[in-house]
């Protein structure tokens, strides 16, 4: 919800970041990739392009995908924000984040948040996605070190017990 801001230039917003109120004080005109970093401290979503090309800021807004380079915090009010840190349920690791890392699906690791991030949405949307429904979700996404081929195979083997299982990808 938006706060009273009497300082010209500035917005004051209550953001719900990964389940949790978060108020925060900062510039208009700042990114949701600004704000997420520099005003909440939650550097797990990385700078990369700031040009909408790479990815690597990718973010969850209302369950999608969302480049947080290219939205204004200012335009989140009353929205739900995922990040890369909210992803960890107690002291359980998303099954993404267990068979990236069971794979070893990060090579320099700098991508991986925001991929992790859209994998997690499209799992939420298609439980067990094809090898093809994969690859198109991550079109967007640019990995430097070329782990593709282990990245595609985490997200596969991740879908698994969850379809099997018959719960959500996030459970
Ligand atoms: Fe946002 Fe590259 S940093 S797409």
């Amino acid at each position: 919800m938006p706060l009273d801001s009497p300082t010209p230039g500035l917005t004051t917003l209550v953001l719900r970041v990964n389940g949790e109120e978060r108020p925060a004080v900062f510039p208009t005109h700042h990114t949701l990739l600004e704000v997420l970093r520099e005003e909440l401290a939650l550097t797990g979503t990385k700078h990369g392009c700031e040009l909408g090309e790479c990815g690597t800021c990718s973010v969850l807004v209302d369950g999608r995908p969302v480049l947080s380079c290219l939205v204004l915090a200012a335009e989140m009010d009353g929205k739900a924000i995922e990040t890369v840190e909210g992803l960890q349920e107690s002291n359980e690791l998303h099954p993404l984040q267990e068979t990236f890392a069971d794979l070893g699906a990060a090579q320099c690791g700098y991508c991986t948040p925001g991929i992790l991030m859209v994998a997690k949405a499209l799992l939420e949307e298609n439980a067990e996605p094809s090898r093809d429904e994969i690859v198109a979700a991550l079109a967007g996404n640019l990995c430097r070190c070329g782990s593709y081929d282990r990245i595609k195979r985490a997200i596969r083997r991740a879908s698994a017990p969850l379809a099997s299982a018959g719960r959500p990808a996030d459970g």
